[in-house]
């Protein structure tokens, strides 16, 4: 059942923290994206939810009255739905869960084919079990990348991490609490779908698959149908679109030609910032280095 609280929360309590670790997640660019923030804002959509971490964020500072939350991301929206309405009964198995975290025969043998076999149809059912088992997979897997082959399957393999913790019961808490809130919706759906109703005075955060910076790197394969340049040339045309609707609309991207070319008029007025992020890139020798990261608004930013 759905319990309603207001929205937002005293901003003396401890920030809630996304309880997945999605791949492009924005935790090391919280500092950034808060500095580049309107200063009102009337709902606040996040199109790309992932793991959400802008609006847990706004949400612990009290800066939250409306939110419409989604992504195309069945496996994921099924999970917040239950985080929000079977929080109990995903307790439980994840309780069940943890004692198989440093098993890598578990991991291959039983939590990924089961993971499989239980296909979601809307991404709206609140399968209790797929939500704990994608949970699982994403703590235990290699890097929290949330990957699937041509038939929809998921092989991330195992990411040797000893016995991690799966879950953290305060935040769970805090975050389904979140979620219950008066004012908060969760869809699954596709970003133009979400933004349909954006009206002037809105905050539209959108934080896309990142355009790669290089042709391996995996950055935009999280879902079957990957992001693709014409998706990003699409989505620019949204961002202006919405800003023309007088919505306040900020992007975050990598720092390549052709997000240069499709933001050109933003970044010629000086709406934007340049952040560093530690990023997982086959292009730096290690795989891993800190490399340049875009924040675009449509609305002029304080000078710094
Ligand atoms: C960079 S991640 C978002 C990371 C998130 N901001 C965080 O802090 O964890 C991009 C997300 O976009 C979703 N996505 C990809 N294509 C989409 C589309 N066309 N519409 C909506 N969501 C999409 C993916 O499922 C993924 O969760």
């Amino acid at each position: 059942m759905k319990m309603l609280a207001h929205a937002g929360r005293d901003a003396s309590q401890i920030p809630i923290s996304p309880f997945l670790k999605w791949a492009g997640g924005k935790s090391q660019l919280l500092d950034a994206l808060l500095g580049c923030l309107p200063d009102s804002f009337g709902c606040y959509f996040e199109p790309f939810l992932g793991g959400g971490a802008l609006f847990f964020r706004l949400f612990s500072m009290g800066r939250i009255r409306r939110a419409f939350l989604s992504d195309s991301n069945k496996d994921l929206i099924n999970c917040y739905l239950v985080v929000r309405d079977e929080l109990g009964a995903l307790l439980s198995r994840l309780e069940h869960y943890q004692k198989h975290a440093g098993a890598k025969d578990f991991f291959y043998e039983v939590a990924r084919p089961g993971f499989n076999r239980r296909k979601l149809k809307t991404g709206h059912e609140k399968d209790v079990e797929k939500a704990a088992l994608l949970i699982y997979l994403n703590k235990t897997c290699y890097n929290g990348l949330y990957r699937v082959n041509s038939r929809g399957d998921f092989n991330v393999p195992w990411g040797r991490y000893g016995s991690p913790k799966l879950y953290d019961e305060r935040n769970m808490r805090s975050v389904s609490a979140a979620l219950n809130s008066k004012g908060v919706e969760i869809r699954c759906c596709g970003y133009r779908e979400a933004v349909g109703h954006a009206g002037a005075g809105d905050f539209v955060y959108f934080d896309p698959p990142y355009q790669p910076i290089a042709r391996s790197s995996s950055f935009t394969q999280y879902t079957p149908d990957s992001f693709s340049e014409g998706d990003q040339r699409a989505l620019a045309e949204a961002f202006r679109e919405l800003s023309q609707r007088g919505c306040k609309v900020m992007l975050s991207n990598s720092s390549t030609p052709l997000v240069e070319e499709l933001y050109r008029d933003c970044i010629s007025q000086g709406s934007f910032r340049i952040a560093m992020a530690a990023r997982a890139i086959s292009c730096v020798g290690s795989g891993r280095g800190r490399i340049p990261e875009y924040i675009i608004c449509s609305y002029p930013l304080k000078r710094q």
